[in-house]
């Protein structure tokens, strides 16, 4: 349903969470001051700046939840959300950004604490079994993952648990638990195993159902990422002749939906988990002109991927943008165009300054309202090699 701009986030945890920057705003407040924002950031950098593509579903859109449970001195069960950057958990009931089935979880998840007098972790002495648990939703397909983070493999009386659990919470088609005792900000530590269902969730994106592992990287707003990937899509111009990179890939979602139109795809992908997703994402969708390669985008670019006639190449990396290196190697390639997707306008105006000296003109960035109330823009940016060829649309 579309989004209604005069919305305001009502929300009693405002200022205690720490999770949405914009709770006084109405909706269109919080576009106008992305949308200035990013003009402040690329202003010097590109050509044409388009207006912010609002979210059609501004509640609830969050499809991975983290909770974080913590037993307090008094012998209470918190659970919710870290404050920023904090070890201090937030109660979250209710939240308006996360899929309501969460709530599902935690209450469910609290109950089985008591009943089998589980210790809950303390993070302030790093003692305790469970730590917290990791929800994934396919809002396409209805399935739902939890992955319960323990900090030891022996959980007494696991099987009951996990049967009380997927009972209860009958929206439940996977639970894995992983084992985690790290004391840095990772959720999962190593790879999950599988306790019930398949291990993994699906989800419909842009007509092409894509398997999700728990430790692979999946768009937090499964609509918004439709909108995204199909407005790249537009953008990069790719035609049935052009071979196509899509750098930092994830599980092949965008260089699946790019194989459509493309001649080939080349995908790269660091995380294995996601890697294998994508390899099995592209034989579910009978995609059979797209590869995948497993190792760092910029070792690719500058090793076995400098020989290869990419014509045009999509990249979107995470927050931290891509190196000087990986923009140089595109330099060295014949691409005409390159399409940057970023989550973090800030490395993506330094890297836009970099692909200029490189060569590149950014011709035309559109922002995209990914994650509504919170601080956080996503942008697409077409570039354009400045004496390069016109490609044809798709
Ligand atoms: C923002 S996500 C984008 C994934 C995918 N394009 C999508 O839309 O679902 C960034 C991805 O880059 C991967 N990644 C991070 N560092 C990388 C690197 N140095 N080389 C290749 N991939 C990397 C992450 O594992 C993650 O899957």
């Amino acid at each position: 349903m579309p989004q209604d701009l005069s919305d305001r986030l009502i929300c009693s945890k405002k200022g205690s969470c720490g999770s949405c920057a914009f709770a006084d705003s109405t909706y269109a407040g919080t576009l106008a001051v992305k949308q200035e924002q990013v003009r402040r950031l690329l202003k010097d950098r590109v050509s044409s700046l388009e207006n912010i593509v609002p979210c059609d579903e501004i509640f609830h859109y969050r499809n991975k939840i983290y909770i974080a449970f913590s037993s307090t001195r008094d012998g209470r069960i918190s659970a919710g959300t870290f404050f920023r950057g904090s070890k201090r958990i937030v109660n979250t009931d209710g939240c308006l950004l996360e899929d309501g089935r969460a709530d599902a979880v935690k209450e469910e998840v609290k109950k089985l604490i008591r009943r089998y007098r589980i210790p809950v972790y303390d993070a302030r002495t790093s003692r305790g079994l469970l730590r917290g648990v990791l929800v994934r939703v396919g809002k396409n397909t209805g399935e739902m993952m939890v992955v319960v983070v323990v900090t030891d493999r022996m959980f007494p009386g696991k099987k009951n648990f996990i049967k009380e659990l997927v009972r209860n919470v009958p929206d439940i088609t996977t639970v894995l638990f992983d084992v985690n005792r790290r004391t840095d900000s990772m959720i999962l530590d190593g790879t999950p195993t599988v306790e019930y269902g398949p291990g993994f969730i699906y989800e419909i994106i842009c007509g092409m159902k894509f398997k999700v592992s728990a430790s692979s990287f999946l768009q937090i707003n499964t609509a918004q990422a439709e909108k995204l990937y199909s407005t790249a899509a537009a953008m990069s111009g790719i035609g049935k002749d052009d071979n196509v990179l899509d750098a930092y890939c994830g599980t092949g979602t965008i260089g699946i939906t790019l194989s459509r139109y493309a001649k080939s795809v080349t995908g790269v992908e660091i995380n294995k988990s996601a890697f294998e997703d994508a390899k099995a994402n592209a034989r579910g969708n009978k995609r059979d002109n797209i590869r995948f390669v497993l190792g760092d985008a910029t070792e690719y670019m500058t090793g076995d991927g400098k020989d290869k006639d990419f014509n045009v190449i999509v990249l979107d990396p995470p927050r931290a943008g891509t190196t000087p290196a990986f923009i140089r190697a595109c330099a060295k390639t014949g691409a005409s165009g390159v399409v940057y997707i970023s989550c973090e306008p800030k490395t993506l105006a330094r890297d836009l300054e970099l692909f200029a000296k490189e060569g590149f003109e950014a011709v035309r960035a559109i922002p995209f309202d990914m994650f509504p109330w919170t601080d956080s823009t996503e942008c697409i940016v077409r570039l354009e090699r400045k004496d390069g060829k016109e490609d044809e649309g798709i």
